[in-house]
């Protein structure tokens, strides 16, 4: 167990990653070499240095800042210890005791990436590519980023120690800019603020914490084991425990993305006052939406402005309301509100924010109906299952490029709702509909129990990661391209896409 150690909160600025470099640019391409490796670094006031991993030796890893269809091409090296220093379990799929521990493989998080650059958790390498994983194709990525403006992430991806490796911190965020979001004259500079959260525990001597048994003691279990899920019981931004960020009275934008492992968070200013969502995982909302809370599962993102203008002199705390939030986990940062306007705010808060495709129904041309189940391992831990299947059987999302697609996620498991990601795509959420589960589980069939629920407000938008909540169908649209290949679709949080809660996705092409 994780000594209780009482941080004070508050005490840290909030600190704000560093923007990386390109080693070369030209007109429509840049490209940049991010080396993962083992670092200290200070988490606390009152705590460590902390060892941990991360890209270029910082937590979070370095922002990339490009534009939009620029070509971006990153050399993702890898110089990170043999051993790695959280518990690995090499019983579950892919970290078999006989496979290097400091393995990875980078991911960007709600990119349109070609296949060959998505980062395939099988894609893995070690230490200057000495060990590769069996479907490591090359050492230098490609982003096209052909999205619309909007904040991404990388993280790592590896079969098997996703889990381990991000908790270690392996994560940074990615914006794309475009000349719409210049038009919109939204707050910039130091008025535009990233916010990544995580939660993470700590032992007494500063160290990360990380368990390697669940909690009930089973002589039957491995050592170390999976724990499924894991929930950490303190609040970091940025980097930093509890912190806070010294602001002026005017508006600003915050673009806020939950990197936790599992935790949900539900957030909510302390003074009550609205945040303006503009814009979600995949980019703009249609028109800006009035929000006082809204709930971020592993991987989402809001886009929000905060306006302070009217609470000069005051101090405010975002807190995480979730239900399960103990008194560590219910505060997130604090806002002071105690630096005088160093000049007018001339940015805007626009209402209507741009044209959004939706996709109509009837242009999808195949409906698939995709359960989440609960079953148990060799082990009786519950092991979570994506249609049923396994990550190494036969792949059954076999897409043609170009087409829609619904897909219809029924929510068997009596739990938490699970943060499903689909690769490749921005989908939009259609409804979440209530049905009858024992019928379901008797009959295979769907007998629903109420109406279809749109999408929350803050849902709205294009979206790459959905909360599928138990005994709901949860519905979402997407055109499945324009890359073809080997893609994966999974539960976000990372203790179950570590144990099989993975599946490929292939996209062809069809020769007539
Ligand atoms: Cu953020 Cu497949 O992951
Ligand atoms: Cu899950």
């Amino acid at each position: 167990m994780p000594v209780k150690i009482k941080l004070k909160k508050f005490v840290d600025e909030l600190p704000i990653p560093n923007t990386l470099s390109p080693k070369k640019r030209d007109y429509h391409s840049s490209y940049y070499e991010v080396t993962m490796k083992e670092f200290s670094q200070k988490l606390h006031r009152d705590l460590g240095p902390t060892r941990l991993w991360g890209y270029e030796g910082m937590f979070p890893g370095p922002t990339f800042e490009v534009m939009k269809n620029e070509t971006v091409f990153v050399k993702w090296m890898n110089d990170l210890p043999k051993k790695h220093f959280l518990p690995v379990d090499t019983t579950i799929h892919g970290s078999e005791i006989t496979l290097p521990e400091g393995r990875s493989v980078v991911h960007l998080h709600g990119g349109r990436t070609p296949a060959h650059s998505d980062g395939y958790p099988e894609a893995w390498f070690t230490r200057n590519f000495e060990q590769t994983g069996p479907l490591f194709e090359r050492e230098v990525y490609t982003y096209p980023n052909m999205e619309r403006a909007t904040m991404l992430w990388y993280h790592d991806h590896t079969v098997g120690i996703t889990r381990l490796n991000i908790y270690a911190g392996l994560a940074g965020l990615y914006f794309i800019r475009d000349e719409h979001e210049r038009s919109l004259n939204l707050p910039k500079g130091n008025y535009e603020i990233p916010l990544l959260i995580v939660d993470r525990s700590f032992n007494s001597d500063g160290s990360l914490y990380y368990p390697s048994k669940p909690d009930q003691t089973d002589a039957a279990l491995p050592h170390p084991s999976l724990v499924s899920p894991f929930d950490a019981d303190t609040i970091l931004v940025n980097g930093k425990v509890y912190p806070y960020l010294d602001v002026e009275p005017r508006k600003y934008r915050f673009r806020i993305l939950n990197a936790s492992n599992s935790r949900i968070l539900t957030l909510r200013m302390e003074s009550n006052q609205p945040f303006y969502q503009i814009g979600t995982d995949g980019g703009f909302l249609e028109t800006t939406v009035k929000i006082n809370e809204f709930i971020l599962m592993s991987a989402e993102r809001v886009d929000v402005i905060i306006d302070f203008s009217q609470y000069y002199g005051q101090t405010m705390i975002l807190k995480n309301v979730t239900k399960s939030a103990s008194p560590e986990t219910a505060d997130v940062m604090q806002f002071r509100v105690t630096v005088p306007l160093r000049s007018t705010d001339t940015s805007s808060l626009p209402f209507y924010l741009g044209n959004m495709e939706r996709l109509p129904r009837t242009i999808a041309k195949k409906t698939r109906y995709l359960t989440l189940v609960r079953i148990k391992d060799q082990y009786g831990r519950s092991l979570n299952l994506l249609g049923g299947k396994m990550w190494m059987d036969r792949i059954s999302e076999k897409i043609e490029v170009d087409t829609v697609e619904i897909w219809r996620i029924i929510n068997l498991i009596d739990d938490d709702p699970h943060p499903i990601h689909l690769h490749l795509v921005d989908f939009q959420i259609l409804d979440r509909q209530p049905f009858d589960v024992s019928h379901f589980q008797k009959t295979g069939s769907l007998i629903f129990t109420g109406p279809p629920a749109p999408p929350n407000p803050y849902e709205t938008g294009l979206k790459d990661t959905v909360g599928t909540p138990f005994g709901y169908v949860t519905s979402i649209i997407a055109r499945f391209g324009p890359f073809t290949g080997r893609y994966v679709w999974h539960c976000h949080m990372l203790e179950h896409e570590d144990h099989e809660m993975m599946r490929p996705i292939e996209i062809f092409k069809a020769y007539r």
